[in-house]
């Protein structure tokens, strides 16, 4: 299934890097893809090292890396990555990297415990079979003190799948992850490239919210913000215009339907010990555990002394 999933998105990277569609001289020419939300909740760039996961072509990264991040890029697409290192060459900018990685595994050796912001956007999970896997792999790349950004399409926006115009929203794929996968066929890029494309079958993973969010918690992080938007980063339905704000809006659902929802997680441990499985290397750990009565941090000396009291 991610075999067929990489065909579809190498074939779309050859697409939109040619950039009729994607702005790719606008970036080469010194201009940026981002838009509002993640520039809000990214924050400050300064001295900030950034892993971009599902980076296709690198136009979100070399915006990034030009706000003041010094950014890896990845995407499991070689041909994404190919054209992202092309793109990042021609813009001439330094501080990036790309590498072709599954996001669905931990971090390579080099990588991992490296990052103070971990950052995937605008089509994510729902490329992804188990989000439980995708946010464990992911926070593996944080140090402790790493923030992870999550900017994604709505769960309940997704089902809208093809969307067709009509004056309710339409239900036309699963919302629950047990329905899952699901298989949709698109001759043609989302991005309006009128090339008819092999690769016209793709497989998708449905993540209801609520599973997006025991995932997140189940990762060794905590979630610090969840918000919804009443708009989307791509024509998801045939009515929606886009906005100056580079959003595209429906005329009437707006009241009434999330389209797109961020996420922000940090480490349970920020500034105390960290979890064992995303930073086993953390020196700190050997000297700290967390009770498991009071979940409060304690050094190994006492966990021993609270336990001869019955406590740890
Ligand atoms: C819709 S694009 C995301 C847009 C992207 N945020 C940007 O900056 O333009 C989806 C990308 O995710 C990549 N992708 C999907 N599943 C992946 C996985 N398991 N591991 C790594 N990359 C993946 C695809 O190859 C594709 O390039």
């Amino acid at each position: 299934m991610t075999t067929t999933n990489v065909g579809y998105w190498s074939e779309l990277a050859e697409i939109h890097s040619r950039g009729d569609s994607y702005p790719v001289r606008q970036v080469i020419d010194g201009g940026s893809t981002l838009r509002s939300v993640e520039r809000d909740l990214l924050g400050d760039p300064a001295g900030r090292r950034l892993f971009h996961a599902h980076c296709h072509i690198g136009l979100d990264t070399v915006s990034l890396a030009r706000l003041g991040f010094t950014v890896t890029g990845a995407d499991y697409s070689p041909a994404a990555v190919h054209h992202a290192r092309r793109i990042a060459a021609e813009a001439g900018v330094q501080n990036c990297e790309f590498v072709v990685a599954d996001s669905s595994e931990p971090a390579a050796a080099e990588l991992a415990g490296a990052f103070d912001v971990y950052y995937a956007s605008y089509g994510v999970l729902v490329w992804v079979p188990d989000t439980n896997v995708w946010f464990r792999a992911a926070a593996t790349h944080l140090r402790p003190g790493g923030e992870l950004v999550l900017v994604d399409e709505h769960p309940y926006a997704a089902t809208f799948e093809g969307g067709v115009a009509s004056e309710q929203p339409p239900v036309s794929a699963p919302y629950w992850q047990s329905e899952g996968p699901y298989t949709t066929r698109n001759g043609t890029s989302y991005s309006g490239d009128p090339d008819v494309i092999a690769h016209d079958v793709q497989v998708k993973w449905p993540h209801a919210l609520g599973e997006i969010l025991t995932g997140a918690q189940r990762s060794g992080l905590r979630i610090t913000g969840l918000q919804e938007y009443p708009y989307s980063h791509y024509r998801s339905v045939p009515e929606m215009t886009e906005g100056t704000d580079g959003y595209h809006h429906h005329p009437r659902w707006s009241a009434s339907v999330p389209f797109l929802f961020s996420l922000t997680l940090r480490p349970w441990h920020s500034g105390g010990p960290a979890r064992s499985w995303w930073s086993a290397r953390c020196r700190r750990w050997r000297r700290y555990g967390r009770c498991a009565a009071s979940r409060a941090w304690r050094s190994r000396s006492t966990h021993r002394a609270n336990g001869r009291r019955g406590c740890c």
